[in-house]
């Protein structure tokens, strides 16, 4: 679903055939694969995460995939150190997981070229909702967002990358919002929302948000779709937030 804003967001930024690329959290290689179709195979991506079973995961799909220009490696970004410049780091919602953004991306600056790229994308996720609104979408985003809230990670922090890029010493950042827009009778809106809410559950239960009971999550899909039919509702998932700077 967020390929298509990826691709325009790294477009926009500079991301072009030949580039070494380096992908921040890159968890099952999605952007990897991405940035790894547009370097070509005379670039080359590098993919960092800590988890072990994502990294499995992007690794069984890489050997499904006529892809020979990416590799992996497993460690904690605020610790890994790595020799290799590049000309562009890129991140997807990582740095949403990680206590000091504005460091991260400092660290990460160091290690691009002069003229080269730091990409970052996070979602806005309180502009997620329905249009009109619509009772059962609106809960589920206030579970999702109060649930990150309330495990101390930011929200809306896309929203805030022009000022974390700054802080981290970028100069002229830019920075857009892209959000995908599912019609009423689409089932992917409410296929996302139920699948979102169901990885989050033991964090909404934990966090105190909403009982299992009145999240019924084996129906909630179900109940969302209807829900978004019956009010001839548009369903908006998160914005995704995308900015970019030279060095
Ligand atoms: C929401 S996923 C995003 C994955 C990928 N970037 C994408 O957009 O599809 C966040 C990823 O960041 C990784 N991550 C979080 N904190 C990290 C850290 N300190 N070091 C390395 N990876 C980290 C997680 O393991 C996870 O795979």
């Amino acid at each position: 679903m967020l390929a298509p804003a990826t691709r325009m967001v790294l477009e926009q930024a500079g991301i072009e055939r030949g580039m070494r690329v380096l992908d921040l959290g890159t968890g099952a290689g999605d952007v990897a694969f991405e940035v790894a179709d547009m370097v070509g195979s005379s670039g080359s991506v590098l993919g960092v995460d800590q988890s072990a079973s994502a990294l499995r995961w992007a690794a069984r799909r890489l050997e499904t995939r006529d892809i020979s220009n990416v590799t992996f490696l497993r460690d904690d970004l605020h610790t890994v150190e790595i020799a290799d410049r590049f000309d562009a780091v890129v991140g997807r919602l990582v740095l949403l997981y990680t206590p000091h953004p504005a460091e991260v991306l400092r660290r990460y600056a160091a290690l691009v070229r002069k003229g080269g790229l730091i990409v970052a994308m996070e979602y806005e996720m309180r502009a997620a909702g329905s249009i009109p609104s619509v009772p059962l979408s609106e809960r589920v985003v206030g579970w999702i967002t109060e649930a990150f809230g309330r495990s101390n990670l930011d929200a809306s922090l896309g929203a805030r990358l022009e000022p974390i890029m700054r802080a981290a010493g970028l100069t002229d950042p830019t920075v857009v919002g892209l959000q995908s827009y599912f019609a009423p009778d689409d089932p992917a809106g409410a296929r996302l929302a139920a699948a979102t809410v169901r990885t989050l559950l033991p964090v909404i239960v934990r966090t105190g948000v909403a009982e299992p009971e009145e999240i019924d999550i084996d129906t909630l899909e179900e109940r969302c779709a209807t829900s978004l039919a019956d009010g001839c509702a548009i369903f908006k998932p998160p914005v995704l937030v995308g900015a970019w700077a030279r060095i």
